[in-house]
C-alpha cells in the first residue's frame, strides 16, 4: 500500500502546492512510483505541472460526487514515475453537492483506496480551507506535512489546523500522523525569518523537518513553464531543498532508497 500524504494548512500561500509538486516530482526522481492527488479548485498543481485545468473534463470530483472510478481521470505526466489526479474549479460545488451523502468525509479515501498499491506515495494538494475536501483529504492520508511560511504570522491558524487533525484523529482516521512541519520561504539573510524557524522548532521541536526550505526564484518561476523545479533548474537552491526533503521523508518511512 502507498503512503498517502496529505499537504495542508488552511492560511492560504504558505508553500502547500509548491511543496506538493515538487516533493512529488522528487520522490519520483528517486524512483518511487508517485501519484500527485490535485484536491483544490484552483487546479495549481494540475497547471503547475503542465496542464491545463480549462482542458480538464473529469477531475478527483467526479470521483467523489458521482462515484466514477479514480483509475479512468489518472493522467501520466511528462515525468517518469509521476501520475497526476487533477482538479479544475467544478470542485469548487462538491462540498455543497457532497453535504447529504452518507460518509461523506469518507469520499476520497474509497476513491484511492482501489490504486493506492499502485504506488508508492500518493501526495494531496489541499485548497487553504479545513472545509470538507481537506476534510477527506485528512481522513485519506496516513500523514500530513503543514507548510509554515517563515513570515510575520506564520503561526497564525495553526493551532486551528492542530485541533482538526485531533478531531480527524478522534473520530474518522486514528491513524492520522503528522509527518512533519515544512518551514517554507526561508531567507537567511531576514532577521524574522531565522526568528520564525527559531520559534516554530522551539514549539514543535522533533515534529519539525530538518530540510528547510529556501526562498527561491527558481521554485516560483517554474509553474509558468508547467514544470517541477527539478526539470527547470535541477541545480537551483529550491530544487535540492525539495530532494532532501524527499530522502528525509524516505528515511523517516524506512523505504529502502532505490
Ligand atoms: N520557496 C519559495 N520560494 C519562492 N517562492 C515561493 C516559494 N514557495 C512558494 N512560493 C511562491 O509563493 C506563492 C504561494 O505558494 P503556493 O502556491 O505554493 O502556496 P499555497 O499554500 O499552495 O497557496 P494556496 O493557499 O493559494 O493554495 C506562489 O507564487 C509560489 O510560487
Ligand atoms: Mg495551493
Amino acid at each position: 500500500m502507498g503512503k498517502i500524504i496529505a499537504v495542508a494548512n488552511q492560511k492560504g500561500g504558505v508553500g502547500k502546492t509548491t511543496s506538493a509538486i515538487n516533493l512529488a516530482a522528487s520522490l519520483a526522481a528517486l524512483e518511487f512510483k508517485t501519484l500527485l492527488v490535485d484536491a483544490d479548485p484552483q487546479a495549481n498543481a494540475t497547471s503547475g505541472i503542465g496542464f491545463d485545468p480549462g482542458d480538464i473534463s473529469k477531475s478527483i470530483y467526479e470521483c467523489m460526487v458521482d462515484g466514477l472510478n479514480v483509475e479512468d481521470i489518472i493522467i501520466k505526466s511528462n515525468i517518469d514515475f509521476l501520475d497526476l489526479v487533477p482538479s479544475h474549479i467544478d470542485l469548487v460545488g462538491a462540498e455543497v453537492e457532497m453535504i447529504n451523502l452518507p460518509n461523506r468525509e469518507e469520499k476520497m479515501k474509497e476513491a484511492l483506496k482501489k490504486i493506492s498499491d499502485r504506488y508508492d506515495f500518493i501526495i494531496i494538494d489541499c485548497s487553504p480551507s479545513l472545509g470538507l475536501i481537506t476534510v477527506n483529504a485528512l481522513t485519506a492520508a496516513n500523514s500530513v506535512i503543514i507548510p509554515v511560511q517563515c513570515e510575520y504570522f506564520a503561526l497564525e491558524g495553526l493551532g486551528k489546523l492542530l485541533n482538526t487533525i485531533k478531531i480527524i484523529q478522534s473520530r474518522l482516521n486514528t491513524d492520522l500522523e503528522i509527518e512533519g512541519i515544512l518551514l517554507t520561504m526561508y531567507d537567511v539573510r531576514l532577521r524574522l525569518s531565522n526568528q520564525v524557524v527559531e520559534e516554530v522548532k522551539l514549539h514543535f521541536q522533533q515534529m519539525v523537518f530538518d530540510t528547510i526550505i529556501p526562498r527561491n526564484v527558481k521554485l516560483s518561476e517554474s509553474p509558468s513553464f508547467g514544470l517541477p523545479a527539478i526539470l527547470h533548474d535541477a541545480d537551483s537552491k529550491g530544487a535540492i531543498s525539495y530532494l532532501n526533503l524527499a530522502r528525509e521523508i524516505v528515511e523517516k518511512n524506512a523505504v529502502l532508497a532505490k
